[in-house]
């Protein structure tokens, strides 16, 4: 497995356009299973989890090819109906491919998906849905069948769930009669979700509110979508340079999509300006930052859970103490004993991590858990005295297109071997 070789200290300048987001592509991925024509992909992200998703679509029939930054997807000869464990430990959104298996073949035969380990990771609000949706859903021996096209129908989410919204879109998209979900999640993706079906013929509304009409017997066609910046590698870059110090313009994602993120580094003492696709951030490097004070995460447009980790590595050498409350996941806090082999002074209290701001971090030998915890230390790593080589990169990969290169392009240090 590679290693990637942080030298800290040096200040990030210039400019970046982020890349598209993972959370968006890959629903839209798997909604691609419901047009008989072709679809492309614009502005498609190059990541591990990308690969699984197109592993998952060729398993089951269809042809997908490369042409430069888009991806081409044809799904007129799919005709698979079964996704193997393998497949489905690749990534948690593998049960993406429930919803409109279910739609466009009638059946789905899966097992439970992977991911990070974040905690539980239950499905039963996918499945529930589904099953508002007129589908006969079992579950036995960890396997997952789905029977019968969806109506159609009411489904009610107990908690605004990303993923089980998606399902109930995808599956609704293709479903006899109208679909309605109340207490939809709210998120960027879920609107572009929402752009993506209509794009093929779909008729959805109310997407990025509570309430999301999906109008049921619509033919679906092929079509194209444009994948929208991704808001966590954006805030993520932002943390970065906030933690090294530096000035850089962030191209390609909609400030509004983090303006939780943002409304945290000003409060913190750092200098943004924003304009339609547009980001302007600084943090004086003489400068250092300020605790603010607690951050819960929350569902959209709450600050994300996703940008809990990179963030609290940015305010582990801020004045005073802040207190992050992870209340998505019951283990999102696997950067910390990470971070506190970098010289980080943090004490967790059940879902609360306390970060005493320390005057600078040092470089060590430390370990990526997951995805957004992975970005986190490369984050910690900039800011840091010395050399940090950083393991377990393949999390890394699966959201972050070219990590290092996106850092090194700013004037980072960073080397894979
Ligand atoms: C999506 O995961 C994202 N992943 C996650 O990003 C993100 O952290 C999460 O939404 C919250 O914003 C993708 O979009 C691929 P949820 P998802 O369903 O859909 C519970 C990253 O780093 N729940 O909104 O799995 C669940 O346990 C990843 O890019 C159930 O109880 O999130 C969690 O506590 C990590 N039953 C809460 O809801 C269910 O059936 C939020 O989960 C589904 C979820």
């Amino acid at each position: 497995m590679s290693v990637m070789y942080i030298q800290g200290g040096a200040p990030l300048e210039g400019a970046w356009r982020v890349q598209g987001a993972k959370n968006s592509v890959l629903p839209v991925l798997a909604g691609c299973l419901l047009s008989p024509q072709p679809v492309v992909i614009r502005n498609c992200p190059r990541l591990s989890d990308v690969d699984a998703a197109v592993d998952i679509l060729q398993h089951l029939g269809a042809s997908c090819r490369w042409e430069g930054e888009k991806l081409v997807v044809d799904a007129g000869q799919a005709s698979g109906t079964a996704i193997d464990e393998g497949r489905m430990r690749a990534m948690r959104s593998s049960i993406m491919f429930l919803g409109p298996l279910a739609a466009r073949m009638g059946e789905a035969t899966l097992t439970y998906p992977g991911g990070c380990e974040l905690g539980p990771r239950p499905i039963d609000l996918h499945l529930e849905a589904l099953r508002a949706m007129g589908c006969q859903v079992e579950e036995q021996d960890g396997t997952i069948t789905c029977r019968g096209r969806p109506r159609g129908g009411v489904v009610t989410l107990k908690f605004p769930s990303v993923g089980a919204t998606e399902n109930a879109m995808l599956c609704g998209a293709g479903a006899a009669e109208d679909t309605t979900i109340v207490n939809a999640a709210r998120e960027p993706e879920i609107v572009q979700l929402q752009q993506f079906l209509n794009a093929l013929g779909g008729e959805v509304t109310g997407a990025g509110g509570s309430v999301i009409t999906v109008r049921g017997g619509r033919p679906l066609h092929g079509g194209a979508i444009s994948i929208l910046g991704d808001r966590i590698v954006a805030a993520t870059l932002l943390s970065g340079v906030a933690a090294a110090g530096g000035e850089v313009e962030l191209q390609g994602v909609d400030w509004r999509h983090l303006s939780t993120v943002l409304q945290l580094f000003e409060q913190g003492g750092c200098r943004v300006r924003s304009a339609p696709g547009r980001i302007w951030f600084c943090r004086r490097e003489d400068v250092p930052m300020k605790s603010v004070g607690p951050v819960a995460t929350a569902p959209y447009p709450g600050f994300p859970t996703d940008a809990q980790a990179p963030v609290m590595a940015a305010f582990a050498t801020a004045r005073g103490t802040t207190i992050f409350q992870e209340t998505m996941f019951s283990r999102r806090f696997g950067h910390v004993p990470e971070l506190r082999e970098m010289g980080a002074d943090i004490s967790l209290h059940g879902q609360g991590a306390w970060v005493r701001g320390v005057k600078r971090l040092h470089g060590a030998q430390v370990s990526a858990t997951d995805l957004r915890g992975g970005g986190a230390l490369a984050v910690a790593a900039l800011g840091a005295q010395g050399e940090t080589q950083l393991r377990g990169v393949e999390h890394i990969d699966r959201g972050y297109e070219h990590l290092e290169e996106m850092f090194n392009r700013l004037g980072a240090q960073i080397q894979r071997r």
